[in-house]
């Protein structure tokens, strides 16, 4: 299920010297906004261990409103695969908000970890994850350790 994980404001301080937004300040509220779909459904550590498939498909201005989407799409053993969709609101003329577009998206792999080593996610489950997420985890639980889905 798609959610909206983080939502919030692009400041002056988040510029670059040309004006435009860090390329690695989008990807780290992309990396939080992932973790914390991560955080809704283990009760065990996790940890980013790859970002693919990522497009930066238009500029990000100051005072931009960014609204960030997550949506678990896939779960191996231990590995859980996220898509992440990083869209914004302008502010245009007369103060009007500009349609909501999508400007950066990547698919982000995390791992859950207990003492540092990866544990099965079937494992480590909250116990009011979804349905579809319980789905998935039982059938990532029967995938071979290491043939984590890309
Ligand atoms: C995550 C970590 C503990 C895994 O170590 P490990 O237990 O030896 O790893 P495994 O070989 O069992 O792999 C664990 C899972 O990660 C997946 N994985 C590992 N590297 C991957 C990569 N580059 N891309 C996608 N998946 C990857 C494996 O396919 C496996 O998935 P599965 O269990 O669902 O099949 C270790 O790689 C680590 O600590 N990495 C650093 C993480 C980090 O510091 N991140 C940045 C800050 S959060």
């Amino acid at each position: 299920m798609r959610t909206l994980s983080v939502k919030g404001r692009v400041y002056p301080t988040d510029l670059n010297h040309n004006g435009g937004v860090f390329g690695g300040w989008i990807m780290g509220k992309m990396d939080k906004a992932a973790s914390i779909a991560v955080d809704e459904i283990l009760k065990s550590g996790a940890v980013t261990v790859s970002v693919t498939d990522l497009h930066f498909k238009e500029p990000v201005s100051n005072g931009d409103i960014f609204y960030i989407y997550t949506e678990i799409v896939k779960i191996g053993r231990s590995s859980i695969v996220i898509n992440v969709d990083f869209k914004i609101r302008s502010i245009v003329e007369e103060n009007e908000l500009s349609e909501i577009k999508s400007v950066v998206d990547a698919k982000f792999t995390f791992v859950a970890v207990e003492n540092k080593k990866s544990v099965a996610i079937c494992d480590v489950l909250r116990p009011d994850a979804s349905k579809d997420i319980i789905e998935m985890a039982y059938i990532g639980k029967h995938t071979k350790k290491g043939t984590n889905p890309k």
